[in-house]
């Protein structure tokens, strides 16, 4: 047994999480962690709200709000949105929670007695007429790079360059156009250059995808001294008495928000020190799951942080970067109307449906997008037309033909072993893709067997045999199926853990059922003449109608 902890990129608490977000890192993460679960691995399932920053004390202002009130308002909203998809962490945190300070506080001094933060004086975006600097996102201007007019204060939304806002050329304010100039003060540097040796050999360790891989390497040739600190008030104080009114930047306080999530978790268990049995044990693996706008932080900015310090922390083992999940051709975008609202969705259709949707079609190697019509397709032809539609014909007829008992299993013919074998394969096949991170696989692999199930039910017309009263071979032609069920709700349990469940109670089994291992369910037998429960389906059928509705609202 392994330990594995399993970090989920903290979602920023400005607003609630789409498809998107889910697609990147948060199904991915859930589908995994479910997934070592039944391997039998010590899995600890992190995540929480990132809650400080420019662009959150913006969109506080923006709202009317203060900050306090607008993380408290959307990490509520985060945390029950990740009830009802069934991301299922040991815990969710918050950066503002008291604890988090103290962690943040130690690697930083850590650092700074080591030598890798010092003081710089520089100039910064200064308005005039507001008497304060404005950073990052407050600020818009050009971009350096390609001179797109509207770029933002820290990344350019047209090439993808990213900056500090003092390189932007007609720099002004985000709200209210205000001209700004360059003024002189003094912030704190995170000598990144002084990690490049040692980050290239941690590197050369590392058996990522090319997109993360190539991505980090040039990202490591132009690695510079980097501000952490900010004139603002919203965050965690700089802690250093002659750095009165600045506060840390989001990026350096928000990844040690895993370390301080982990913590608050422990104590919640009340074992306050069980954390160390993650963060500091060399032999856990540490898989840090993130969409690809995050690599660079997560590659490079905090193992150096981490690698600055006196104490052992983990180093990221595995850092499953996704690309994006659009929507309908274009990115989901809230203010522009192109968005669907996860919680009204999921008043219509189930996380299952959502959760399939978007697993069998993850943007693993390339962006990839959520239609309405495929949304409906892998709905009512994957999960209600192969995979629903299987299980639940075997155990009506099985209700029907043998009083819903599970029947004996006669010499088997050769269709039958050949069948069995099938279960087998793509049982292997599914474990090993899951393991893989490769979730469109998994899901392809078992929709395979769901459909082998139809072709075995359809070829061995288990409804002929009964007329003839073959009951031999009936009994046969079912138990086979009813094993091929039960493998089944193993193999898509990471991925649609309701229907598993649905599926465990109609074969008559119990909930903790589902708790075994996956090597103890492959093995498990169901016993001649065990009673089987209710059958009912699985999946609701999506209408034309509904599909053409939506649509249109989207349109609008
Ligand atoms: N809030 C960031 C985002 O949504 C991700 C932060 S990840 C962490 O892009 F490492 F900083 F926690
Ligand atoms: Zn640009």
């Amino acid at each position: 047994m392994s330990k594995i902890l399993i970090t989920a990129a903290l979602p920023y608490a400005n607003g609630a999480i789409h498809f998107g977000h889910l697609a990147g890192a948060y199904l991915p993460a859930d589908c995994y962690a479910r997934f070592q679960r039944l391997m039998g691995h010590d899995v600890c399932f992190i995540c929480g709200s990132d809650e400080y920053g420019v662009a959150i004390a913006m969109s506080a202002e923006l709202a009317g709000r203060t900050p306090q009130e607008h993380v408290d308002c959307f990490h509520a909203v985060n945390k029950k949105l990740f009830q009802k998809m069934q991301i299922d962490f040991d815990h969710y945190s918050r950066t503002t929670w008291p604890g988090h300070v103290q962690t943040t506080v130690a690697l930083f001094n850590d650092l700074l007695k080591n030598g890798y933060i010092e003081e710089r004086e520089s100039e910064r975006l200064y308005c005039e007429q507001d008497g304060k600097f404005y950073a990052d996102r407050y600020v818009v201007g050009t971009c350096p790079s390609c001179s797109f007019p509207s770029a933002r204060g820290d990344e350019c939304t047209s090439c993808g360059a990213s900056y500090e806002a003092e390189d932007l050329k007609n720099p002004t304010t985000k709200i209210g156009n205000k001209p700004l100039t360059l003024k002189k003060t003094v912030h704190w540097y995170l000598r990144l250059d002084l990690f490049k040796d040692k980050l290239l050999a941690w590197l050369k360790t590392k058996s990522w995808k090319p997109n993360v891989v190539n991505f980090i390497k040039k990202y490591i040739q132009d690695l510079r001294p980097r501000a952490i600190t900010r004139d603002m008030k919203w965050g965690i104080p700089v802690p250093l008495p002659e750095a009165k009114g600045k506060v840390l930047y989001v990026w350096f306080d928000a990844p040690i928000g895993y370390i301080s999530a982990t913590r608050e978790w422990a104590e919640c268990i009340g074992e306050p020190d069980r954390w160390k049995s993650y963060w500091l044990d060399p032999s856990t693996k540490l898989i840090q799951f993130i969409g690809k706008d995050n690599i660079p932080f997560h590659a490079v900015v905090f193992p150096a942080m981490l690698m600055g310090q006196n104490t052992p922390y983990k180093l990221v083992d595995e850092l499953p970067a996704n690309e994006f999940y659009n929507l309908a051709g274009r990115q989901f975008s809230k203010s522009d109307g192109w968005y669907v609202d996860l919680d009204q969705f999921l008043q219509k259709f189930s996380s299952d449906q959502l959760r399939y949707t978007i697993a069998s079609n993850a943007p693993e190697t390339q962006d990839s997008e959520f239609t309405w019509k495929d949304f409906q397709l892998r709905c009512n032809a994957d999960l209600s037309g192969k995979f629903g539609n299987f299980v639940h014909r075997t155990l009506v007829f099985a209700k029907n033909t043998c009083q819903s008992t599970v029947p004996p299993m006669s010499p088997l013919q050769e269709a039958d072993q050949l069948f069995l074998d099938q279960i087998k394969k793509l049982a292997e096949a599914t474990r090993e893709a899951y393991g893989q991170f490769r979730l469109r696989k998994a899901c392809q692999s078992f929709m395979e067997l769901a459909q082998a199930g139809n072709v075995y039910f359809d070829m061995k017309k288990p409804w002929q045999d009964a007329k003839k009263e073959e009951w031999g071979s009936v009994h046969t032609t079912i138990a086979c199926c009813l094993h091929c069920i039960k493998t089944l709700a193993l193999l898509a349990y990471p991925v649609i853990p309701t229907a598993s469940a649905s599926i465990i109670r109609q074969l008559g089994l119990e909930e903790p059922y589902l708790r075994r291992t996956w090597e103890e369910q492959m093995a498990y037998c169901l016993p001649t003449g065990h009673l089987l429960g209710q059958p009912e389906p699985l999946f609701r059928k999506i209408e034309d109608e509904q599909i053409a509705l939506e649509e249109a609202s989207l349109k609008k």
